[in-house]
């Protein structure tokens, strides 16, 4: 499927109805922060609850079960995915009886390894050719499986199924009769971002969507350094996103992988949000904006995932790609502004 034209699919029909997993309705925990005389409330809509455990879950859904529509002959199935998507139609493969092939990156998290593989699917791991971004690599590998095997590749990347199930789903399900000043979203195949931002284009809702990604991303904007790429999976992409063609260029808040991986650590040391390394970037985006405004303000943080999948991980491969006398410099600055979040 191709990119621009395919993103007004009106697929209304493939949705939360019919899904036989525990998919969708996922809560909005609130936490309220008091930032320079103002109290503002940050609700966090927690994906983590979705029943393999991310966002990604919908989208996984959603395209397998209408690709399964289209192709009612076929069995096997193929798509590239930073980790989560593939965790996601990993698991649901498993329920439903099929081949799951998922190509990733270096970067896939062990647990999300370990996930796809215990549920019986393929895991390939492709490597980037000079130049390539990890997304472009993993989408090239798929295509490549496809072609070989007759599966059939779902392509995430660039079928509009993915943008269109945050548009008729994730977005209406969190904005509706919700009052938010902004909603805030990270960005990987870019499907979120492009997703709420056609729901909002469509709807009377006065929400602003912000979006956070890395410096070092080009998901939706040119990359503001060369520097470092994005290394945090599912925050931010080396490759333009499919989904931010036709799009007005958005508001972007940029926030270092640094300052992501220092913020984990303090919330896991105060024990108050327990969500994943794009979902605590997208909340420290959120702070950021909030400190911003002169008025009180409620906002909506789209938290992708939950902290199980990085925490084994976070010492070997997150802080140790860091210089340890920036982390701790980084963790004293931002620790008295994560203590102020309360829940409420
Ligand atoms: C942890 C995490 N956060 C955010 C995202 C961003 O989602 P999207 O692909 O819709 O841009 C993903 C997607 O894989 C993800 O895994």
């Amino acid at each position: 499927m191709s990119s621009a034209s395919s993103l007004l699919i009106d697929n209304t029909k493939l949705h939360s109805q019919d899904c036989p997993f525990e998919i969708g309705n996922t809560p909005l925990r609130r936490f309220q922060i008091i930032i320079q005389g103002l109290r503002h409330e940050i609700c966090v809509k927690d994906e983590s609850a979705n029943a393999f455990g991310s966002i990604k879950d919908r989208v996984a859904w959603y395209i397998l079960s209408s690709e399964m529509v289209k192709n009612p002959g076929v069995r096997h199935f193929v798509d590239a995915s930073s980790g989560n998507y593939g965790y996601a139609l990993a698991s649901i493969g498993r329920e439903l009886g099929l081949d799951i092939t998922i190509v990733s990156s270096p970067s896939i998290t062990a647990f999300n390894a370990a996930g796809i593989r215990g549920a019986g699917a393929r895991l390939v791991i492709a490597e980037s050719e000079h130049g390539e971004s990890s997304n472009a690599a993993r989408m090239r590998v798929a295509a490549q499986i496809a072609e070989e095997t007759g599966a059939c590749f779902l392509n995430q990347y660039e079928s509009g199924l993915n943008p269109a199930c945050h548009r008729v789903w994730t977005a209406p399900e969190t904005l509706e009769g919700n009052r938010f000043d902004a909603c805030f979203v990270s960005a990987s195949s870019g499907g979120t971002g492009r997703g709420f931002a056609d729901y909002l284009a469509g709807s009377d809702c006065r929400t602003q969507l912000m979006h956070v990604e890395p410096p070092g991303s080009n998901a939706f904007l040119d990359a503001e350094s060369s520097e470092r790429g994005p290394s945090l999976p599912g925050f931010g992409s080396g490759r333009k996103s499919t989904f931010s063609a036709e799009l007005k260029a958005p508001e972007m808040i940029r926030i270092e992988d640094a300052h992501a991986v220092a913020a984990f650590t303090v919330l896991r040391d105060i024990s108050i949000l327990p969500i994943g390394l794009s979902s605590v970037a997208v909340v420290l985006g959120a702070i950021e904006w909030l400190t911003r405004q002169s008025e009180q303000r409620r906002v909506v943080c789209m938290c992708a995932d939950g902290s199980e999948r990085y925490a084994d991980e976070l010492e070997s491969r997150y802080i140790a790609a860091l210089e340890p006398a920036a982390i701790r410099q980084i963790r004293e600055g931002l620790r008295p502004v994560l203590e102020k979040l309360r829940p409420c």
